[in-house]
């Protein structure tokens, strides 16, 4: 097929020019970026609609800009490293070999996965990439975010009611399948949550008819802004691989399975990238003082599993 006739497009597009050059005529690598503090507002799906706020401190780059990108998440674009990885599919999703060479030094060290093994053989004929700007804000302006994600925007912002019973559940509930076409979506989502407070909060629906037509237009223009279905793209067929929540992002490396020969591995440790600072319901966050950062706390309980398995593989898929 011709590539303007793919749907959806297919990503990423393999004759751009090289981030390096685009993004650098305005964004030069050596630009130290203090680091940032980044706050989110979740609601769970319940009742109640209920806030949990997670506050990170981004570790951009070191504590002291004196100090340039020598750590930190810029790290990944000192001018001395050089990091390449292969890949065994075009959607650059699944990674099986890294190399980190300092170019200042000479030093280099292969990482590998033992539950992925490959030769020599299979190495040569994959592609070979070198991390640049791309490979992680690879969405650094079209962000089709996930119905969780605008859901939740869109009650931060005030203009869903968040005392309206429910209305995550029921949201979540229709947003999570597909419709062949806009005019489909807007007919499931308009009877959908009709039918739900019609069913479960009669008294609801026939004193505060406004919220609930309100909120259907809401959520009726936020899925047309996220959610193409004649181009067959949304949140889910263009990953965003900057962080690990919905997809592997980091985690496509940063998984505690690469490992040198050395035996140093590319980690997953909580506290490499961020610091959690605060987290919790709004009149009772837990915060951390100073230097120290939190344990991360599960919004519901999950009995620890996020320790054991990423989190992506209950997140890519949350209400099925
Ligand atoms: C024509 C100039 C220009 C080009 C080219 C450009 N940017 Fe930007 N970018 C900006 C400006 C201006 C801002 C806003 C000021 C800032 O944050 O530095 C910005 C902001 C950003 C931000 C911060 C946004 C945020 O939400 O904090 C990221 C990330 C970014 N650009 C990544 C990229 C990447 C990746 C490329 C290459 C694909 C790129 N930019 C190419 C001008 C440009
Ligand atoms: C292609 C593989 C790959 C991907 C993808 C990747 N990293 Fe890395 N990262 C590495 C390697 C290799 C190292 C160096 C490991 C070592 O030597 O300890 C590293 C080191 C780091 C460090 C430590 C730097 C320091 O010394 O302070 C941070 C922080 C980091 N990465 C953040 C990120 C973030 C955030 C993402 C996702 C947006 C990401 N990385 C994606 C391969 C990767
Ligand atoms: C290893 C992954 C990785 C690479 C490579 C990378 N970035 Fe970033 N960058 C991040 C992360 C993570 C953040 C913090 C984003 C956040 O939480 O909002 C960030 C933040 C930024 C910001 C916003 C800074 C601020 O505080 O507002 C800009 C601008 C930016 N990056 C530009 C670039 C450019 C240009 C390149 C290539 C020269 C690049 N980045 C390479 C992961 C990366
Ligand atoms: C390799 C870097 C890296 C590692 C390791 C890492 N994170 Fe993250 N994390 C990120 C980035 C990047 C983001 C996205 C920040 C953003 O969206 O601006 C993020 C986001 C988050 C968020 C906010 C999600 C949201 O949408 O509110 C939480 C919570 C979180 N991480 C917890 C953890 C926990 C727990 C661990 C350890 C099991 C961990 N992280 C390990 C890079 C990392
Ligand atoms: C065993 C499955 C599982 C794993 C693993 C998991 N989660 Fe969750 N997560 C859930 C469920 C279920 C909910 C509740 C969804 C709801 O009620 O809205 C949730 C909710 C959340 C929310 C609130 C989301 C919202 O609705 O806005 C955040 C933030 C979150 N998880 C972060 C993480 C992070 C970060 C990790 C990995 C470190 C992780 N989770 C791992 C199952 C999981």
């Amino acid at each position: 097929m011709a590539p303007g006739k793919s749907r959806p497009i297919a990503t990423p597009i393999h004759n751009l020019r090289p981030a390096r050059e685009t993004c650098e005529e305005c964004h030069w690598p050596e630009k130290f970026y203090d680091r940032k503090y980044v706050v989110r507002k979740h609601y769970i799906a319940d009742e109640e609609n209920s806030e949990w706020d997670i506050h990170l401190l981004m570790k951009t780059s070191p504590q002291y800009r004196a100090l340039g990108l020598q750590e930190g998440i810029h790290w990944h674009i000192n001018s001395n490293v050089k990091i390449n990885y292969a890949t065994v599919n075009s959607k650059r999703d699944t990674i099986v070999w890294v190399k980190y060479t300092n170019l200042k030094t000479g030093e280099e060290l292969v990482f590998s996965d033992d539950s992925i093994p490959v030769t020599q053989k299979q190495l040569d004929t994959l592609q070979i990439r070198t991390i640049d700007c791309l490979d992680c804000h690879n969405r650094p302006s079209h962000k089709f975010e996930s119905p969780i994600v605008f859901f939740d925007d869109a009650m931060t912002a005030g203009r869903l009611p968040q005392d309206l019973p429910d209305l995550k559940i029921a949201a979540m509930d229709i947003l999570d399948e597909d419709y062949p076409t806009m005019d489909s979506a807007f007919k499931a989502i308009e009877t959908g949550i009709n039918e739900y407070y019609e069913f479960m909060y009669e008294e609801i629906y026939d004193t505060n008819k406004a919220a609930i037509e309100n909120a259907i237009s809401v959520i009726e223009h936020d899925y047309q802004q996220n959610v193409f279905p004649y181009m067959k793209t949304k949140w889910n067929t263009h990953l965003n691989h900057l962080g690990h929540l919905e997809s592997n992002g980091c985690y496509r490396c940063h998984n505690d399975r690469f490992k040198s020969q050395n035996g140093k591995k590319i980690s997953r440790e909580c506290t490499l990238c961020h610091y959690i600072k605060a987290q919790g319901p709004p009149d009772n966050k837990e915060y951390a003082n100073g230097k120290v950062a939190l344990e991360f706390v599960h919004p519901v309980d999950i009995k620890g599993k996020w320790k054991r398995i990423f989190c992506s593989e209950c997140h890519d898929n949350l209400y099925e």
